[in-house]
């Protein structure tokens, strides 16, 4: 494992960037996993800014999105499909046969799910899978359990998250309760994977998730055994390592 703590926010979303377009100049035909939230939107902004001044290009960039609220078509505003769109997809030359992203407005989610992990499969391991946390410990949607999965599933978000993003939301009560999410299958077989976290409300999960016991009741300490792991933190989100 290895982890750098940066100064803040801004530093972080600038390492991050730098590390996914290292990625992406030594391999241009990546399969790269990729995260939605608020903490990655700093490196997919400076990420943008690099394929602009035209020192990265995403023409053979394959790309699977971790997860998807279940119900949300891809043009509702807080769908992760139009969050990568209006993120990145839009400012970047990515072919969109090569986008994959979960449909949260299928009729057959259990088909979905199959059809997901069926094409991840195609194209072998991830490269580089990028990660947010949760303040509980999530990656993905894999919420603390009894019990975690290794495939693409329907997921209940717990309580906590459907708090948490709630800020994106104008009520509450329209945070879908379901999401489809990849299982840790993908995540722990993926050659590198970057993890993200940054501010106070980070703080303990980061703690507990790396210097704490393996458990599903902490779906990121799972990443303790990953044998190519980078964690990227601002010093809020260290201040209790
Ligand atoms: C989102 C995802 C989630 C988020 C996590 C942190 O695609 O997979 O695990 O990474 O909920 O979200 P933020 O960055 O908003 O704190």
């Amino acid at each position: 494992m290895d982890f750098y703590i940066t100064k803040d926010y801004e530093e972080l979303s600038v390492a991050a960037a730098n590390f996914l377009a290292g990625q992406i100049t030594l391999k241009p035909n990546s399969v790269l996993g990729l995260p939605t939230g608020g903490t990655p939107l700093g490196m997919y902004k400076n990420i943008v800014a690099m394929y602009q001044k035209g020192h990265i290009d995403f023409e053979k960039i394959v790309t699977f999105n971790l997860d998807e609220y279940l119900g949300l078509n891809p043009q509702h505003p807080q769908s992760y499909s139009y969050y990568m769109a209006t993120n990145l997809f839009d400012h970047v030359n990515i072919d969109r046969n090569n986008i994959f992203i979960p449909d949260g407005k299928t009729q057959n989610p259990i088909e979905t799910c199959k059809d997901f992990d069926r094409t991840m499969a195609k194209f072998g391991s991830i490269d580089l899978m990028i990660l947010g946390i949760g303040a509980n410990g999530h990656i993905g949607f894999n919420e603390p359990g009894e019990t975690l999965q290794v495939n693409t599933h329907v997921g209940d978000l717990s309580p906590e998250t459907i708090d948490a993003n709630s800020r994106f939301f104008t009520d509450k009560e329209e945070v879908p309760q379901k999401a489809i999410t990849m299982g840790l299958g993908p995540i722990m077989k993926a050659k590198r994977v970057l993890l993200l976290a940054s501010g106070s409300s980070k703080a303990s999960a980061i703690k507990d998730a790396f210097n704490g016991k393996i458990t599903t009741g902490l779906p990121a300490s799972l990443l303790q055994l990953h044998c190519n792991l980078t964690v990227i933190l601002d010093q809020e989100a260290a201040t209790l390592l």
